[in-house]
């Protein structure tokens, strides 16, 4: 039996044993179980009739597949019997109140990276824990930065549980045979420089001037006035890129663009953005819509988007500074505006 710290251990060792703390640690430990539930099912597809087959389409207008919608079941009934005040999830229209008195509430992505289920590639879970207000429904009309935890979980090679609880981020990975998610990676700092980047290039036409400038950048390399050669990855799962990001650095970034509905990008604020903007920032990392910082943003509807660029902190810099200087951003292209540029336009 292997000697790591169990996620219950470690979170019994963080102190504070006030109710609101004790609220979080039982949701957390209560995300973990559903989490093993959802595992049991990513790791046998078709065996347990998980076919990535469309169900329907949820209010944001994506395609309902078969495991959205068994991990947004699996999860509410792990966290129903707790002192939880507002539900929110993905895969639900608005928020299910449940006991407006409870101090705290939670927001989900039941199944991220849905696009991915039947091709056998990495997806996940990704949870927001916010303290509960007076007026509970709106326990997602807050500020990032007022997440009491935040946590994802990749359904990979392993199954590891990344979270923060607001004293740095640590990494479990669970023990397939114990059934218990152990302790592999605590206070996790993501190295501030990168070379590697995660964006759908395939979007290049449709991105404004500092996302292209800043692309072009990487793309030029060590002959580009960023002066060093870059690395490209696109896994089309958010959970997959972050849990990259955290071991070696890089950048991700899905920010707005010209394409109808994307103008704010394709992430949703409450249960993608604010969770991992809260989780890369406590691993020393940066997160920002190029103009704003991520956790300063505070939804208007539960299921609004936002342009989300989050990662090592000196190439996160980089790019707000070329939405901030556009006259960087231009003199970023203009070698490139000489002709068509890298990509054929
Ligand atoms: P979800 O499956 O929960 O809708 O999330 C998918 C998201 C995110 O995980 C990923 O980075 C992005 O969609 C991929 O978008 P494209 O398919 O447009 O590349
Ligand atoms: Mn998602
Ligand atoms: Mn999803």
């Amino acid at each position: 039996m292997s000697q790591e710290l169990t996620l219950q251990q470690r979170m019994d060792g963080e102190g504070g044993s006030d109710p609101l703390r004790r609220a979080v640690k039982e949701a957390v430990a209560a995300l973990a179980q559903a989490a093993i539930d959802i595992s049991d099912l990513t790791c046998r597809g078709a065996l347990a009739g998980i076919t990535g087959k469309a169900q329907g389409r949820n209010t944001d207008g994506d395609v309902q597949k078969d495991l959205d919608v068994r991990a947004d079941q699996i999860i509410r009934e792990a966290l129903g019997a707790l002192p939880i005040a507002v539900l929110a999830s993905e895969e639900m229209a608005d928020l299910e109140i449940l006991n407006p008195a409870a101090p705290i509430s939670v927001a989900f992505d039941p199944l991220d990276g849905s696009s991915n289920i039947n091709t056998n590639m990495s997806v996940g879970t990704i949870f927001s824990i916010m303290p509960t207000p007076s007026d509970a429904s709106a326990a997602f009309v807050q500020p990032g930065s007022a997440q009491l935890a935040a946590g994802f979980v990749v359904y990979g090679p392993q199954t590891s549980l990344v979270l923060t609880l607001g004293q740095g981020v640590d990494i479990f990975t669970l023990d397939r045979v114990e059934r218990v998610f152990k302790l592999t990676g605590s206070t996790v700092q993501i190295p501030p420089n990168a070379t590697e980047f995660a964006i759908n290039a395939s979007n290049r036409r449709h991105w404004d001037l500092p996302v292209r400038a800043y692309i072009d950048e990487c793309l030029m390399g060590a002959d580009g006035m960023g002066g060093k050669d870059f690395n490209m990855r696109w896994i089309g799962s958010l959970v997959a890129e972050a849990f990259r990001i955290l071991i070696r650095g890089g950048i991700f970034l899905y920010p707005g663009d010209a394409r109808d509905g994307y103008e704010e990008g394709r992430l949703r604020l409450v249960y993608e953005a604010h969770p991992m903007a809260f989780i890369i920032e406590q691993a020393g990392g940066g997160a920002t819509t190029g103009r704003q910082r991520v956790l300063d943003l505070v939804p208007r509807t539960l299921h609004q988007r936002v342009p989300l660029i989050m990662g090592s902190i000196k190439n996160v810099q980089r790019l707000e500074h070329m939405h901030t200087a556009p006259d960087v951003a231009l003199e970023t292209n203009a070698p490139l505006f000489g002709h068509r540029g890298l990509f054929r336009v």
